[in-house]
């Protein structure tokens, strides 16, 4: 039998109920704090990535799904959002419109990472993106999004850790200090580690490596070494935060698995999901525009992974309960009569017609299967159309949630039925 790629996952109904529910809260939220949607191709060429995203970042260096097509063409299934919403916002020329631009996605991103409990190879990605602001008040702003999703979820307990990386001018004066440091542990450090020392030491940091976490204990921190401008842009977002009484922790090893990231960084976990807890992370990219060959043009965002969140709020305070009912079942014999069958059969049309979710027995089983079949897909009400309600020109109403059961005439069988299923009686 052939089988799912590893990481991938099917989504099934009752699942599938679950998704579609936490979408729509997901775009009633971005329409709440004004973000309109962008659809951007699940493949990008790959340079977009390796440019952005960082050569010397395990995403590029381990995790694209990289391939040539058959034209020759370099190209990768896109492993996040913010690479190919900036090149969106550049290429479709964006920056001459209205700014800031407030973006949202929601849409499928591809790592080669080894599957655990939230963490696969294909997964689902909402993300918002403002591009063309360089205030604070749009970090805060997505951050205070971030934990309004995670409120409206019931989690209660999450924790907002926030970061500040400077700017290349603040990095570069940090830099030296920092591999200084790191060179007298070089021997403590794990093979990748090396490589990133050389590369981009910074990313030392990243490192879940017991080891070289000893070895970054008390290495010099980039917030020590922030320019003037970078050091507003901190003091302002702490103290927006601390007006809106919302409660953060600095974590200064905090530094982003990519490379694009200037200033803020930030990553709202949630500790009961375990090893993979951290359900949001974004922060602001104000040199990604420029490295994609536009005019300077700062931005701030996150994402977050739909399955993390799924997964999060079924072990959280409010499990998601979506409406899995339809309004009505239309019950009436398969087989003899067929005028009995083709008035059934249009009654269920006819219900559909007025905007009642409805369904049938397409398989002509007993009147009691049918019965069952109704009960298993939750139908609220049955309308049952025996030999005897038909030739009595009446419809038997049973209402499954009350247990009662009423006639009523067939003409009248839709009007009843609207106004029962908006709320009528009990
Ligand atoms: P990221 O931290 O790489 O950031 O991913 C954001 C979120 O995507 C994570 O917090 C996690 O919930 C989810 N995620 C990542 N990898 C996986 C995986 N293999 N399986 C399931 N979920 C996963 C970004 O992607 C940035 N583009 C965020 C951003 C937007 N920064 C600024 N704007």
């Amino acid at each position: 039998m052939l089988r799912a790629p590893r990481g991938t996952k099917d989504i099934l109904p009752p699942e599938s109920h679950k998704w579609a529910y936490l979408e729509s809260l997901l775009r009633r939220l971005s329409k709440l704090y004004n973000f309109e949607e962008i659809r951007t191709p699940i493949f990008e060429y790959t340079e977009l990535f390796s440019r952005t995203v960082g050569e010397s970042t395990d995403i590029v260096r381990k995790e694209m799904y990289t391939f040539q097509d058959k034209g020759g063409r370099d190209l990768t299934l896109r492993p996040e959002g913010t690479a190919p919403v900036a090149r969106a916002f550049l290429e479709r020329g964006l920056a001459q419109g209205a700014l800031p631009k407030k973006l949202f996605y929601l849409g499928p991103m591809f790592r080669y990472e080894k599957p655990q409990a939230g963490r696969y190879r294909e997964f689902v990605q909402y993300g918002v993106e403002i591009l063309g602001s360089p205030s604070a008040y749009s970090d805060v702003e997505v951050i205070l999004l971030a934990v309004r999703i995670a409120e409206e979820l019931g989690l209660t307990g999450t924790v907002l850790y926030i970061n500040t990386i400077g700017c290349p001018k603040c990095r570069q004066a940090h830099r030296e200090d920092f591999v200084k440091h790191i060179s007298s542990r070089a021997k403590q450090l794990c093979k990748d580690c090396l490589e990133r020392l050389e590369t981009n030491p910074m990313r030392i940091l990243d490192c879940k490596n017991p080891a070289c976490r000893e070895a970054v204990a008390d290495v010099p921190l980039v917030k020590d070494y922030l320019c003037d401008d970078c050091q507003e842009h901190w003091d302002t977002l702490q103290q927006l935060l601390e007006s809106l009484g919302l409660e953060y922790t600095v974590d200064p090893t905090l530094v982003r698995g990519l490379d694009y990231y200037t200033k803020t960084v930030f990553e709202l976990k949630w500790p009961p999901l375990g090893a993979q807890d951290a359900i949001i992370g974004g922060g602001r990219y104000d040199g990604l525009i420029e490295e994609l060959g536009g005019k300077p043009c700062p931005g701030v965002g996150f994402a977050v992974g739909v399955e993390r969140l799924l997964l999060a709020a079924e072990k959280g305070q409010k499990p998601l309960n979506p409406d899995v009912s339809i309004d009505c079942f239309v019950v009436f014999p398969g087989g003899g009569d067929r005028r009995l069958a083709q008035a059934g059969f249009k009654l269920v049309n006819d219900l559909r017609g007025s905007g009642l979710s409805s369904d049938f027995d397409p398989l002509g089983r007993s009147m009691k299967a049918q019965m069952k079949h109704a009960d298993r897909l939750n139908a609220r009400y049955v309308a049952i159309l025996g030999e005897a309600e038909f030739e009595q020109g009446l419809v038997t109403i049973r209402s499954m949630e009350h247990g009662w059961q009423k006639q009523v005439s067939a003409g009248q069988v839709l009007d009843f039925m609207k106004e029962e299923v908006s709320g009528g009686s009990k």
